[in-house]
């Protein structure tokens, strides 16, 4: 226990950044790390509070229920009550918020039925599924988050935001933040990959650019992070599906990123379809009351799932709507989108008084709330000139090339002679580009595209001819993404041979494999370009893959013959020019990878920070990369390695860099002291210890590397993962030049959930590792005393 006088002096302390050489600040926090404390949250102020108040007071039991039902107004996202007309309904005050409106005169036409004819005149809540960009489609979130900065994450959800409300767009159902540990599941390209860390970094940088500086701005709109909770773990990777969480487990890994999107500001969150521990997260009182509202103190809107209030009698825990819709309210979801259960029942339910009116109050509340902060009874209306129908601006697609080209992870690049594949050489003199996604625009937008529109996006064929020429350009699709015939391979593999590199852009179809309903049991690349790329690959001439997913794909066969791999995810409008600045060197390489790359799906569930066993294949402090060894009664398979083809945190780059062993500012902490700033606001902004590492570019080129820290966990209550990623930091090098990245750690980065899930710094020996990925690195040792 510190002296009272020291203890204030250093809570008093507000030292939260370290400079680096080089002029960058390395945040010193856990951005992840439940505090003990309430979300932070700009929604409840007294002057919002009153209006809501006074307003709640005039409001009949029918009008108060309508704020609490949504429907689509629109292309349908699911099978729901299939209507599309509304005006009646919002007319008698029975609908709080539409979503899905084409766009601003849409908008506008359904708010002036809202604020002119409804009898309060409170003004709808208008959303969209603005997931990676509104019109200026960016990467997609598992391609933004690999680009391992937040800051051009910020940015582009920033644009997204801005666009969005031009077209009266003021929710959006953003970030996904579900943590994801297996690629067959579809929506593994809707989030941050597979690290609470890393989610939580990204779920913030999203809140922060969609919400703007302040609620009540016209260019913000409220941010949703979804699918609350658990949602990513769906048994064998089949979407809507089953999971079983232990809380430790709940804690540690999947909630993490909800709370940080709500600790930045999130004024809603949305309930997941799923199921967790046999209670849909749609009627979960656990996570709906006890942690959201009582323990985080969520002041802001719970919107359900599409239909999946209606879902819980599929799940088994309804007969009939009416309980459908109790159990949802009472567990806390306040809006129903789409199952049009609480608008069916909600009253009948008041009236039987199995619901109390408090209870609606509550949720009303909520609902009115978020209005209030978005200025939207003093100004309900969007601006319909400012709704972008021309071209995209220039500044934007410089942005939408920045984050593509950041988002780009280089995972193979073989010596071929003295030199590697890529960079391409400008003497290069023809390239054959093949493949069916070498000119399909729809494609680049991936799935969740928004308004984003193909005449908007640049194909790596069309940015590869305005760079080479058209002359110099010999191009053959070789087929569709699921069929060839013999005449479109052989094409292809003619204009192979006749030139002096062979660039393949091959992978999946967005709309049908990527995102909701799109779990894919089998990896490989669909229909036959495999044997397309095995064909090219036989000419001898060197081929580059440049390939299109939104998972991790098990390309065994590509990843042992094919020279040169870049994992390309979809990167939206500006695909073509990050693409041919990438491939000729402009832009180097420096995406890394934010989930585990398996061999083959037999490995799947495979992830970094796992939990040891007590029968470690091969080193004893690593789950993989297991040695494959012959040993037979430890974990691992008996016809197939432990490892990945690739880790989690990997990538590389045009240049070499090199690490020195970690240093520390100390070799000894004290648990005591770290749990006395725990659960204070200043938790964050009190670093206790730098770890610092020196970096070298060690090449030719000048390139951004992602630095990472690492740390494990030992001789605690309770098991943690081998390693958990805890800071990062982009460095930029130029040739031979050295920067020492120091990262500064505050108390919460060495805070556990305990084995009575009571989150705090244990007596431990820990191991904290500054590398360039979750595999690779000498730890630096310290102890944790009482
Ligand atoms: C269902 C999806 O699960 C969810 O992510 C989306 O926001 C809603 N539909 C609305 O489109």
């Amino acid at each position: 226990m510190l002296p009272p006088f020291l203890r204030r002096f250093l809570l008093s302390c507000t030292v939260a950044f370290v400079i680096l050489p080089g002029g960058q600040a390395q945040d010193a926090h856990d951005p992840s790390a439940f505090r003990g404390l309430p979300v932070r949250s700009t929604l409840s102020n007294p002057s919002i509070e009153s209006r809501v108040e006074l307003l709640l007071n005039q409001m009949t039991l029918e009008e108060k229920i309508g704020q609490l039902v949504q429907y689509s107004a629109g292309t349908p996202t699911g099978p729901g009550t299939g209507r599309g007309d509304y005006q009646d309904m919002i007319a008698k005050g029975q609908v709080g918020s539409l979503f899905n409106l084409e766009d601003a005169r849409a908008a506008n036409r359904y708010q002036h039925i809202a604020v002119e004819k409804s009898r309060l005149h409170i003004p709808l809540l208008n959303g969209l599924d603005v997931i990676h960009g509104y019109r200026t489609e960016f990467p997609v979130p598992l391609g933004l988050a690999s680009t391992w900065d937040p800051k051009i994450v910020e940015k582009a959800a920033r644009l997204a935001a801005q666009e969005a409300s031009a077209s009266g767009v003021r929710w959006t159902f953003s970030p996904m933040v579900d943590i994801a540990r297996d690629p067959r599941w579809g929506r593994i390209i809707e989030g941050a990959g597979e690290d609470p860390y890393l989610g939580s970094v990204m779920a913030r940088a999203y809140v922060r650019g969609y919400q703007g500086a302040t609620l009540g701005a016209p260019d913000s709109i409220i941010a949703c992070p979804k699918h609350y909770v658990g949602y990513g773990a769906s048994e064998g990777g089949r979407d809507y599906n089953t999971t079983e969480i232990s809380e430790h487990t709940l804690r540690e890994v999947y909630l993490p990123p909800f709370y940080a999107a709500l600790d930045e500001g999130a004024a809603s969150i949305m309930s997941a379809f799923s199921s967790l521990n046999g209670v849909p997260a749609t009627a979960n009182p656990f996570t709906l009351t006890q942690i959201l509202r009582k323990e985080w103190q969520f002041p802001g809107l719970v919107v359900s799932d599409w239909t999946s209030v209606a879902e819980l009698i599929s799940h088994g825990i309804a007969n009939d709507g009416e309980t459908a819709a109790w159990k949802a309210l009472a567990a806390g979801v306040d809006m129903d989108m789409e199952s049009n259960l609480y608008h069916e029942h909600l009253m009948d339910l008041v009236k039987s008084g199995k619901v109390s009116e408090a209870q609606i109050d509550e949720a009303v509340r909520r609902a009115l709330r978020v209005k209030f902060s978005l200025g939207l009874f003093d100004n309900p209306y969007t601006d319909e000139t400012r709704e972008n129908h021309g071209p995209l601006a220039k500044e934007n697609l410089e942005l939408a090339r920045a984050a593509a080209e950041r988002s780009f992870v280089l995972l193979k690049n073989k010596l071929t002679g003295p030199r590697r594949v890529l960079p391409l050489s400008n003497d290069t003199q023809t390239i054959a580009l093949i493949g069916p996604l070498a000119d399909d625009a729809a494609e680049m937008l991936g799935s969740w595209a928004g308004r984003g529109q193909p005449k908007d996006v640049i194909t790596l064929k069309s940015a590869l001819a305005q760079r080479i020429g058209a002359g110099r350009l010999k191009y053959a699709a070789g087929g569709t993404i699921m069929t060839a015939t013999e005449e479109q391979i052989s094409a292809a593999v003619t204009a192979a041979r006749s030139s002096d590199v062979a660039i393949l852009a091959l992978g999946e179809d967005a709309p049908s494999m990527t995102a909701e309903a799109s779990s894919r049991a089998h990896l490989e690349l669909p229909g036959r370009q495999e044997e397309l790329l095995q064909k090219v690959a036989a000419t001898g001439k060197p081929v580059i893959l440049v390939l299109f997913s939104g998972r991790p794909l098990t390309l065994t066969w590509a990843f042992e013959h094919v020279p040169a791999v870049l994992a390309a995810w979809f990167p939206g409008v500006q695909a073509g020019p990050a693409l041919v600045r990438t491939l000729y060197g402009e832009s180097v390489p420096s995406g890394k990878l934010v989930v585990t790359w398996p061999h083959s799906i037999g490995q799947i569930p495979l992830y970094y920070n796992a939990l040891n066993t007590g029968r470690p294949a091969g080193n004893a402090d690593l789950t993989h990369p297991a040695p494959n060894s012959n040993e037979k009664y430890v974990s691992r398979y008996i016809d197939e390695p432990n490892a990945p083809q690739f880790p989690f945190g990997y990538g590389l780059s045009y240049t070499e860099f090199r690490y020195s062993p970690p240093e520390s500012s100390a070799a000894k902490l004290s648990a005591n002291d770290l749990n006395e700033y725990l659960h204070s606001d200043k938790a964050q902004a009190r670093p206790v210890i730098t770890v610092g590492a020196h970096v070298t570019n060690s090449g030719r080129v000048a390139a951004e590397e992602v630095v990472q820290l690492y740390l494990r966990l030992r001789g605690t209550s309770i098991e943690e993962p081998v390693r958990a990623l805890k800071a990062f930091e982009r460095l930029s090098l130029a040739p031979g030049e050295t920067k020492r990245v120091t990262f500064s750690l505050a108390p919460d980065v060495f805070a556990l959930w305990d084995i009575h899930n009571e989150r705090k710094v244990e007596p431990c020996r820990v191991s904290i590792w500054v590398s360039p990925d979750s595999e690779r690195g000498q730890p630096i040792e310290l102890d944790i005393s009482k």
